[in-house]
Order: C-alpha cells, then structure tokens, then sequence
C-alpha cells in the first residue's frame, strides 16, 4: 500500500518562481508515488480575520495555479478544508490532549505575539493542534514541509502519541516531515540578496501570472553592480543571483554566452537581463496560460472542489468514526 501524505497550503497570494521549485514541484512528483491529499488551509487563514471575498479569492487563486503547475486532482486529492468539517471535530478532540505549556512554547505563536500584538487569538495558541488534525484526520505518515514547520510536526507526534496511549490503542502512525530539500533548486529574488521571497515585496518576485510587461519591467530593475573590474573575477551576490536565475529558464548556451562575456569585462547588462527577461517569459507563459484559462472556467474548478471534498470526506469519516467509538461515544 502506498504511503499517504498531506500538506496545507496557506492561501495567502500568488505563486512565485521560488515557490515553483521548492514546494509545487515536488507536489507533482509526489502524487504519482504517494497516496497525496492536498488542501488549501483556509480555516487557519481566518486567525488574521480576512473579508469574505479576500478569503474566498485567495482560495481561488490557490486552486487555480496549483492545478496550473501539474496537481492533477485524478491523481492526488485536493480540496478546500473547510469543505471537511470532519477536521474541526478532531481539532476539538486534540485541543483536549494539548496542554497550554506546549502550546506557549512553540515559536510560530511566540512570533504571531510578536508579529501581531493586537490579535493574539485563540486559534493561534491552538493552530498546532488544527495542523495535527489535519495531517492525523487521513492518519499520514509523511508531510512535505519546510523547515519552519519541523515544531509543528513534532508536536503533531506528540499529540497523536498521547491520543494512542490514553485511549490504549496503536491508532495514529507518526507523521514525519518529508525532506526533499536535497535536490531543491535554489531561486534567489530579483533584489539583490536572498531567497526569492513575498516578505521582500513584489520587486523580489516573478509570480507565474506575470505578465511579459511585468516580467521585462521587474527584470530590468533587477540590482546589479557597476561591472567586473577584472577578468574572471568572482561575482558579487546580486549579480550571481542573476545568473543563478538564468541557470533555471535560460539554455546552458545562453548562460555560458554571457558568463564569457562577464569573465572576458565585456558583459552589458542591460543585454543580460533583456535576455534573462525574455527566457522567463518563456517559461513562465505556459503556466501563465493555464491560469488564465483556468480562472474562467468556474464550472471545472466547481468539480475538483467537489470530488476533492468527496474523496477526503471518505479518508475523513472513517477516521472520525472510529476515533468517537475509541474515546467512548456510544450510541444507545
Ligand atoms: N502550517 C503550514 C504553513 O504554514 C500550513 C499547514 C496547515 C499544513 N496544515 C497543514 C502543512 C498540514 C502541512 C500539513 O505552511
């Protein structure tokens, strides 16, 4: 039997080239060797409290360009969570095995106190307790995650460890977080130093729906330096960025073009990032064209939410019947 994974997906904005190839790509490849479930988180995103139509737009969004990349929902199930309310009778169930200690202690509230003083609700306090519900609701045994999310994983172990034992049953595995960070491309952002990143605005960030117009206007504002002063000498971090972008879109003859050109003091750069622009384009468009057809095609997104909820309702509901008949629930 293949092993189940799942993962969440914030619904917080668009997807970006760094997003691409850390998180979206291995979703693709997963789900041709896990039994994948896939859902947009969409009940941890009312702990900022959204409008009804950002929440829902940003659902959308979500769905839309996952399916773009390749999710391909005959192969993995994706849904909206809030569409399983399965999953909140099992955060409850949990929230009575998590103790407020453990709670505290985890860095992402320790953070959210930091980050937003004013809203210190009680669905972050418990946010671990819902991720755990999540991922032990179709009893998976892995979880592709980043590295911020190790804490939360460790927690889910603990609490699905103290369920087995108070109830005196081998019923939740232990869910591990899935490491591919091993064969990870590395997308550095536009600005100059770092990751590509949302956190470092918009100027960072090639987004799959990028326009041409956007993508030749972001690129040509892509930090450089003055050029190399010598021959062969080493590039400084904003320009090798660049270079690292054009590694991921561009030809391998391409790259060695104007890494001569760079080596021998003769690179311009306005050329390099004309280049660099037009070979994303060409990557990015038919991603592009698949969102901007999938965006108008309301009837098809209906029908992948809805198989997607079916097919997890039934992962869902079987877990939840037998965790009511282990915590006693009794019919009389
Ligand atoms: N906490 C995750 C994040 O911030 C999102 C998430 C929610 C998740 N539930 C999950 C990830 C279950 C994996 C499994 O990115």
């Amino acid at each position: 039997m293949k092993e189940t994974v799942v993962s969440g997906i914030r619904p917080t904005g668009k997807l970006h080239l760094g997003n691409y190839f850390g998180a979206v790509t291995n979703f693709v490849k997963m789900q041709y060797d896990y039994n994948c479930f896939f859902f947009i988180a969409d009940l941890h995103s009312l702990t900022t409290h959204p409008t009804p139509q950002d929440l829902h737009g940003y659902v959308r969004h979500v769905l839309v360009e996952y399916l773009a990349c390749g999710i391909d929902p005959e192969q993995s199930t994706i849904y909206i969570q809030s569409d399983v309310p399965e999953v909140t009778e099992l955060y409850l169930y949990l929230n009575m095995i998590a103790y407020l200690g453990e709670l505290e202690r985890s860095t992402s509230f320790k953070d959210k106190i930091r980050s937003q003083p004013d809203n210190v609700n009680a669905g972050l306090l418990t946010y671990p307790a819902l991720m755990a519900a999540d991922i032990l609701l179709h009893k998976a045994t892995k979880v592709p995650v980043g590295k911020d999310q190790e804490q939360h994983l460790e927690m889910t172990r603990t609490f699905g460890n103290r369920f087995n034992r108070l109830y005196n049953a081998e019923y939740f595995p232990e869910p591990f977080a899935f490491n591919y960070s091993e064969n990870l491309v590395k997308v550095p952002g536009l600005d100059g130093k770092g990751k590509m990143s949302k956190s470092e605005g918009d100027i960072s960030c090639i987004y799959l729906a990028d326009t041409a117009e956007v993508i030749r206007k972001k690129v040509s504002r892509a930090v450089t330096d003055g050029g190399p002063i010598t021959e062969n000498q080493s590039k400084p971090e904003a320009v090798q960025n660049l270079f690292d972008l054009m590694k991921i879109v561009s030809s391998a003859d391409t790259l060695a073009h104007f890494d001569s050109l760079y080596n021998g003091m003769a690179i311009r750069y306005g050329d390099f990032k004309k280049q660099l622009a037009e070979d994303m384009i060409v990557f990015n468009s038919p991603i592009r064209e698949r969102i901007e057809a999938l965006s108008e095609d309301n009837t098809y997104l209906a029908k992948v939410a809805k198989r997607g909820a079916e097919k997890a309702k039934e992962s869902a509901q079987k877990t939840i019947k037998e965790v009511r008949s282990l915590i006693g629930f009794k019919s009389f």
